[in-house]
């Protein structure tokens, strides 16, 4: 079906006498009765366009044709339905020499110029994705005609760059350069509407009057929108000094220069040569290619990588249509309204119906948040259905409980439900803590149960762990698997061990934090300390967020089934907080107090610059990963940076954790830990695991 509806759209666009033609390499290239020139990218060795070193050389040949053959006009989109391009192939750039990747440069830069040179009128027609070098090659045109459906952006900063084929100078001559700046700077994309606001298209069409647009713009009928008195103020050396510190100020509350220099360096660029093209673009070149050699890179590739391999665990479909949820707390509401979002059918119940509703009126904000446009709100809203009397449990394929962590009355919900879940369906838990072993004993098939370990907030974190047991069925874990990708999260399959993966690691973590809160080390100064290491959180603003109660439980109960010298014992003036009700952010009053945005107030902190510190936070959380690949939980390593990544924000510059230690030497991580351990006692004792990692 998916695929016949593909088909469907691709006949559906506008190519002009290109419709017809015998594809030559990438591309179909017709005349029509006016002289101008079609030419529909097309690759044939891959499902979206990507540009790279072939599609340019193949480029730059038409155009040397064409150079000569003067048509009227020519016109450049895709015959793909997905859209016009997604950018640079970066598998290109993996494993290349500086030579090669300046040498690749350049050339492209070339082919874009000559492009952008010649005498015609060249028009690019732009539907769906037009990403990073796909944009680029659309700015060389003259003109840009975008289908009402055209998404444009610029993601490279995403991967430690920033656009490396022209598209720095292009984008900020053609567009307003505060606004194109902003799109390099962000990653962000836009839809077509407001791409032609800022100038960076010069029509917005439907797809059915893509033919009458692009006879308007051969005519020369369709014209550049006239730069604003802003825009013209930016070729001005003062002006783009001071908005490039307002950049600066706005870039360094997102991201550090140390740990993600590529923005910065675009902002240094543009301030150093905006508005003289020639010099740009030579900077370009310079910094893209000192950029791509960076470890931030490197490692954002590495990420970009991880990501495709986690998408790629899902083995088939998980046919399943339609999900019910019971529990609609803090989880539950927002795990059914993420499925919601993403074309699920779902039913919600509880025992409380407030609780249903409070969780619908939060789905509807989030869909505001990541949907956007009000059809699709509405379409989701109509998917979720509340069901206080749990009708929906004979109809769904799948189940999810998130009712709160206790075993006991984990047992009397699946009691009621498993004698009416239908043929076939699954039945899963977001516990974070109880042996799945356990919470299977009482059922009577337990080869469809599951656990499906979402994150909170749901929206944001992307990692779902799937966990097993021992009488897990194959099929079961495929298709749990399946279900995740399927809502565009991210499956890392786990064994149902103590803590799974995440919690396992984060929890040492956030408990020596607290041991040297203990110490009387000022709460800012720890938080700051992991901060500057690259976690987006420091441990105590974490706990505060995880809630003191939840942080407690799961401490405890690792604590327990790891035994007293993996942890250390949690606090007395913990318990008493959680017995006074400071439950962290959720109150307003945790380890920090907060305003009413949510926000911790902190005092203010100098930089730590605390090795000690460091260690004592980072390597016991890399020790729980080591020991969760030597113990089997999770073997595979890319699955384990991704997971601890998407799981819990892990500097992503650096890789994941695996890959740090790696990089920062096995041999003297684990002589730092005996160090550690020597000093401040057994939780930080090197996991025998470490030793497999020496290899
Ligand atoms: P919560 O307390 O916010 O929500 C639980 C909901 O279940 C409440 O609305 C309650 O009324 C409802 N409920 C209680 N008994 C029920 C019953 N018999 N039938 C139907 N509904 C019932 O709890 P939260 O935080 O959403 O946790 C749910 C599960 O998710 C727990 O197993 C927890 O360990 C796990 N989890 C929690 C995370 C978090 O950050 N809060 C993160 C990942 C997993």
């Amino acid at each position: 079906m998916g695929r016949m509806l593909n088909a469907l759209s691709e006949r559906a666009l506008e190519l002009g006498p290109a419709r017809d033609a015998e594809p030559s390499g990438h591309f179909r290239i017709s005349r029509d009765a006016n002289n101008v020139v079609w030419m529909v990218l097309d690759r044939t060795d891959k499902r979206v366009n990507t540009i790279d070193r072939p599609v340019l050389e193949e480029l730059a040949g038409h155009i040397e044709r064409l150079e000569t053959e003067k048509p009227a006009a020519i016109v450049i989109r895709s015959g793909k339905a997905a859209g016009f391009a997604a950018g640079a192939d970066i598998n290109q750039f993996v494993g290349a020499s500086t030579a090669e990747i300046k040498a690749a440069l350049e050339q492209g830069h070339q082919v874009l110029d000559r492009l952008a040179k010649l005498s015609c009128r060249t028009i690019a027609v732009i539907h769906g994705h037009c990403l990073g070098a796909g944009l680029e090659l659309a700015l060389a045109c003259d003109r840009r005609i975008a289908v009402t459906n055209a998404s444009l952006g610029f993601p490279e900063v995403m991967l430690g760059l920033h656009p490396g084929l022209g598209g720095t100078f292009r984008a900020t001559a053609v567009a307003d350069p505060i606004e194109a700046m902003t799109m390099m700077l962000t990653g962000r994309s836009m839809p077509a509407k407001r791409a032609k606001s800022i100038g960076l298209v010069d029509a917005v069409v439907e797809e059915r009057h893509v033919a009458a647009a692009v006879e308007a713009a051969v005519s020369g009928d369709l014209s550049r929108k006239p730069k604003s008195f802003g825009g013209k103020a930016m070729g001005f050396r003062p002006a783009r000094q001071f908005a490039a510190r307002q950049m600066r100020k706005k870039t360094a509350e997102k991201a550090r220069q140390e740990h993600y220099p590529a923005p910065f360096k675009l902002i240094d660029l543009w301030e150093e040569h905006g508005g003289d093209g020639k010099a740009m673009q030579r900077a370009e070149i310079r910094s893209f290619a000192e950029l791509i050699e960076t470890e931030t890179s490197k490692n954002l590739v590495r990420v970009f990588f991880l990501r495709e391999k986690m998408k790629g665990l899902k083995e088939g479909e998980s046919a399943v249509e339609h999900l019910h949820v019971i529990g609609a707390g803090a989880m539950g509401g927002d795990i059914a309204a993420w499925a919601a979002a993403q074309g699920i059918r779902v039913t919600l119940g509880d025992i409380q119906v407030e609780a249903i509703g409070k969780a619908v009126a939060k789905a509807a904000k989030m869909f505001k948040a990541v949907l956007k446009d009000p059809l699709k709100i509405r379409d989701a809203l109509d998917r979720l259905i509340p069901d206080p009397e749990g009708l929906g449990i004979a109809h769904a394929d799948l189940v999810i409980e998130a009712a709160p962590e206790k075993i006991e009355l984990k047992h009397k919900i699946y009691a009621g439900i498993e004698p009416k879940l239908k043929e076939g369906a699954l039945l899963a838990t977001n516990t974070s803590a109880l042996p799945l072993e356990d919470l299977a004993s009482g059922l009577s098939d337990p080869s469809r149960f599951v656990g499906l370990h979402f994150f909170n907030p749901v929206s944001r974190m992307q990692l779902v762990e799937i966990v097993r047991h021992g009488q897990i069925s194959p099929e079961t874990e495929r298709r749990a698997t399946a279900f995740a990708a399927e809502i565009s999260r991210l499956p890392a399959p786990v064994a149902s061990a103590p803590g799974f993966l995440v919690n396992r690691a984060l929890t040492p973590y956030m408990a020596e934090a607290l041991v040297l809160l203990d110490e009387g080390v000022e709460k800012e100064r720890i938080d700051a300390c992991a901060e500057e290491f690259g976690m987006p959180m420091g441990p105590i603003e974490l706990t505060d967020q995880v809630g003191l109660d939840i942080a407690l439980d799961v401490a405890t109960s690792l604590r327990e089934r790891l035994g007293e010298d993996a942890l250390p014992a949690a606090p007395a003036w913990l318990t008493k907080m959680v017995e006074e009700k400071r439950l962290g952010r959720k109150t307003g009053r945790g380890l920090y107090d907060y305003d009413d945005d949510g926000k911790p107030k902190k005092a203010e902190t100098s930089a730590s610059g605390d090795a000690e510190m460091l260690d004592r936070l980072i390597l016991p959380m890399l020790n729980a990963v080591v020991s969760c690949i030597g113990e089997g939980v999770i073997t595979d390593e890319e699955v384990v940076d991704g997971a601890m990544i998407f799981g819990t924000g892990f500097a992503p510059f650096r890789g994941g954790p695996v890959h740090y230690a790696r990089q920062r030497g096995v041999e003297a991580i684990v002589a730092r830990m005996e160090e550690l351990s020597a000093k401040y006692g057994p939780r930080f004792h090197p996991h025998p695991g470490w030793e497999k990692l020496k290899g």
